[in-house]
């Protein structure tokens, strides 16, 4: 059986929706593919032998030649899917032989929700089958254990983004579905990812020296998250959309979780066309997005000139999916 699920990208309201305002995430049609049955032997065997890792780099000084490789990121990957499988087998009560090869479109460890949509078509492979028939809303909550477990703390947006698809509006701890227009988007991946947990810390102290002015920022990147959530709900206003990703950017710059790279793909894109550019996550490295309707192939071009990764995709209403019994 094959079973797939999206990756995620935060439209708006990332760090501020830690001070209790509203943020915006979407599916993406970048997906997560699991192939896998059950096997008679007691066995569990994991092939993960397409992942996007963007790769190796290789550095020298005078005396030594340094390699770096991405590789120890499927390692990573392959926790995720042992813990995905532990949960399931904690659930049906007792363990089964099953072997499962995943194949992925989406860049480990870039922020776009690549755990997640790892953890969440594994759940959703093992309950099909197994005919245990966990719904969706399920298999999410399961994904933000699984998340817990892994990395010892989850917010719940990435696996329920993976699960459920669309565009979901957080506060609070609060989840709303929405269905997602399709929004031509170029992300641009700067190659490497800022620790979210230290950008939480930075955003904090910030808060904590200049109350008055960042929680002024805070409120604003809320309004912008209301305002888009209308926006995507009613008409789907591009220029809008756009205007409001280029404020959220600054305001994200403002508070100091932006980077030289990320500044330069953002202005790479709006230069080309782009109707608005903005950071996704947690920033410090990671991605930005574009949005750029008619001006798809100018920004990625623009983005590959910058120094970056350019990957095309759309948001998308569908979450996880059985591909094929
Ligand atoms: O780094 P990401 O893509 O997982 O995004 C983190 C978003 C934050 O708002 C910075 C943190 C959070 O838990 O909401």
């Amino acid at each position: 059986m094959l079973v797939s699920a999206p990756g995620k990208i935060i439209l708006f309201g990332e760090h501020s929706v830690v001070y209790g305002k509203g943020a915006i995430a979407s599916a993406i049609d970048l997906r997560t593919y699991t192939d896998g049955k059950l096997l008679n032997e007691k066995i569990i065997k994991i092939h993960a032998n397409d992942l996007k890792i963007p790769g190796l780099s290789i550095s020298f000084s005078e005396e030594e030649v340094f390699l770096g490789t991405d590789y120890g990121k499927a390692g990573f990957v392959v926790s995720y899917v042992k813990s995905a499988i532990e949960r399931i087998f904690t659930e049906y009560g007792s363990r089964k032989g099953f072997e499962i090869s995943i194949k992925s479109d989406i860049p480990v460890g870039a922020g776009l929700g690549s755990s997640a949509a790892v953890v969440v078509p594994t759940l959703k492979l093992l309950s099909e089958l197994l005919e245990m028939k966990l719904k969706n809303e399920e298999i999410a909550r399961m994904g933000k254990e699984v998340e817990f477990e892994v990395q010892g703390s989850s917010s719940g947006i990435d696996p329920a983004v993976s699960a459920l698809g669309g565009g979901l509006y957080f506060k609070k701890g609060k989840i709303e579905r929405f269905s997602a227009p399709n929004l031509p988007l170029i992300v641009g991946y700067t190659g490497e990812k800022g620790s979210t947990k230290i950008l939480l810390e930075k955003v904090k102290m910030l808060k904590e020296e200049y109350p008055g002015i960042v929680n002024d920022i805070m409120d604003a990147m809320g309004e912008i998250a209301e305002k888009g959530k209308k926006i995507l709900g009613e008409n789907g206003d591009l220029n809008e959309l756009g205007a409001l990703m280029n404020i959220n950017n600054g305001l994200l710059e403002a508070i100091g979780v932006s980077t030289k790279e990320l500044s330069e793909l953002v202005f790479a894109s709006r230069i080309s066309g782009a109707l608005g550019a903005k950071i996704t996550g947690a920033g410090g490295g990671g991605c930005m997005y574009a949005l750029a309707p008619n001006k798809q192939r100018e920004v990625e071009t623009a983005i590959k000139i910058a120094g970056g990764i350019p990957i095309r995709t759309k948001t998308t209403d569908e979450g996880v999916r059985i591909e094929h019994e």
